[in-house]
């Protein structure tokens, strides 16, 4: 049984991530999405609200049972170890992502040489798509409901 970890700050989750998510179930026997604990970030979303976004967002896609989420902070490898882990799953969506997706990816093997990460191209229709800028326009009341899922348009609003 391969399982494999999606660490991101999910901040909040987006079409593009939960696309990212859909493609990696049909690789692997299990997908476990990481939402990071990070203490150098400050969130728009609490740890509790990003995890139960993703939740509802993936019970809507009907991919709740192949899929689960989970908190952590620490390092990833770490993570992946103590969930069984072999691959870590990201998302690539354009040249810009890559350098510092390949410096993760290099630094994690060093740390962890039995785990490989494997990289999704994002799908052409959410490549422009960042957590980020949806957190501005959430910011300045924009609407944001083609970007995001609506268990993350509520959460946002509120
Ligand atoms: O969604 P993000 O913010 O792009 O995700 C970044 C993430 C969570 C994958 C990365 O910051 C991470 O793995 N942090 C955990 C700490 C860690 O393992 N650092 C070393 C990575 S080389």
């Amino acid at each position: 049984m391969t399982t494999a970890l999606y660490p991101g700050s999910f901040d909040p989750v987006t079409f593009g991530h939960l696309d990212v998510i859909r493609r990696a179930t049909a690789v692997f026997d299990k997908v476990v999405v990481g939402v990071l604990v990070n203490p150098r970030k400050s969130p728009m979303l609490g740890l509790e609200e990003r995890i139960a976004a993703l939740g509802d967002a993936l019970k809507e896609d009907g991919l709740d049972d192949k899929v689960e989420v989970r908190g952590f902070d620490g390092l990833t490898v770490d993570f992946c170890a103590k969930i069984g882990a072999s691959f870590i799953v990201r998302g690539l969506r354009a040249v810009s992502d890559f350098e510092s997706e390949l410096s993760m990816a290099h630094t994690n093997r060093k740390l962890a040489p039995d785990i490989d990460t494997i990289f999704f191209m994002t799908a052409l229709e959410h490549a422009y798509l960042s957590s980020s800028l949806v957190k501005e326009i959430a910011a300045f009341g924009g609407d944001v409901s083609r970007f995001v899922p609506a268990a993350a348009v509520r959460r946002l609003k509120r």
